[in-house]
């Protein structure tokens, strides 16, 4: 099976934990594009969605899928979304797609999160995949500094040759050269540098189940 179609059955699975008559929280990404086009077979049954970037939120209303304001709406029963790296605890790293700190705002409203991901996502320690951070951009060359300290090489990502502005109006920082063997306390001591928005580390908001995508079917795993 290709990586696309395992995306498409793990976004086709995660229709099971939607709930009749419900507000569904809807990540970003590949894998979560491929849940939305799932989603819309059921629209008449769901309440509607709340949306972690604008780029789902356009998806979501093409396809006729109602998109609430997180602030309308007190707590979703689940988030749907996928990771960049998850380890064998729930934990992961997000932000490739830049939308990490709508996507921790709405996985942290939520009860239950989903994520789906294809099997090459899952790892021993999280750190192989570039660490996205969040930043605001005044103080993105301190952060730098910070994260050489621990060992990593921090490069401001770009779009079409300038720096890429977040749905936050924000930075991000990439970085590479980490091993996170301690997410929780990796997150609770970036988290507390000035200036960042968002570290792409969700210790704090983990996976409560992973829809893995691999070539024998759907595995879930229950963290
Ligand atoms: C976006 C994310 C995505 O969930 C992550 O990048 C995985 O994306 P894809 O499903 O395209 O591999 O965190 O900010």
């Amino acid at each position: 099976m290709t990586q696309d179609e395992l995306k498409t059955l793990v976004g086709q699975a995660a229709l099971h934990y939607v709930e009749d008559g419900s507000i569904v929280g809807v990540g970003t990404g590949s894998t979560v594009n491929k849940f939305i086009d799932a989603l819309a077979t059921m629209k008449g049954r769901i309440v509607g969605a709340v949306s972690s970037s604008l780029a789902s939120t356009e998806r979501l209303q093409a396809l006729g899928i109602k998109v609430f304001d997180a602030t309308e709406v007190d707590e979703l029963a689940v988030y749907i979304d996928g990771a960049d790296e998850i380890d064998h605890a729930g934990c992961m790293i997000k932000g490739g797609g830049a939308a990490l700190t709508r996507e921790k705002i709405v996985a942290a409203q939520s009860r239950k999160f989903v994520c789906i991901a294809d099997e090459s996502k899952l790892v021993t320690t999280l750190g192989n995949f570039p660490l996205p951070v969040e930043v605001i951009p005044m103080a993105a060359k301190r952060i730098a500094r910070q994260f050489a300290a621990l060992g990593g090489t921090a490069s401001l990502r770009l779009k079409d040759g300038a720096p890429l502005v977040t749905d936050n109006c924000q930075h991000i920082l990439d970085v590479t050269g980490l091993k996170i063997s301690e997410p929780l306390a990796f997150e609770s001591q970036v988290s507390q540098w000035p200036g960042v928005v968002t570290v792409g580390v969700f210790a704090f908001q983990k996976a409560n189940v992973c829809l893995l995508g691999t070539s024998a079917g759907v595995k879930t795993l229950v963290f």
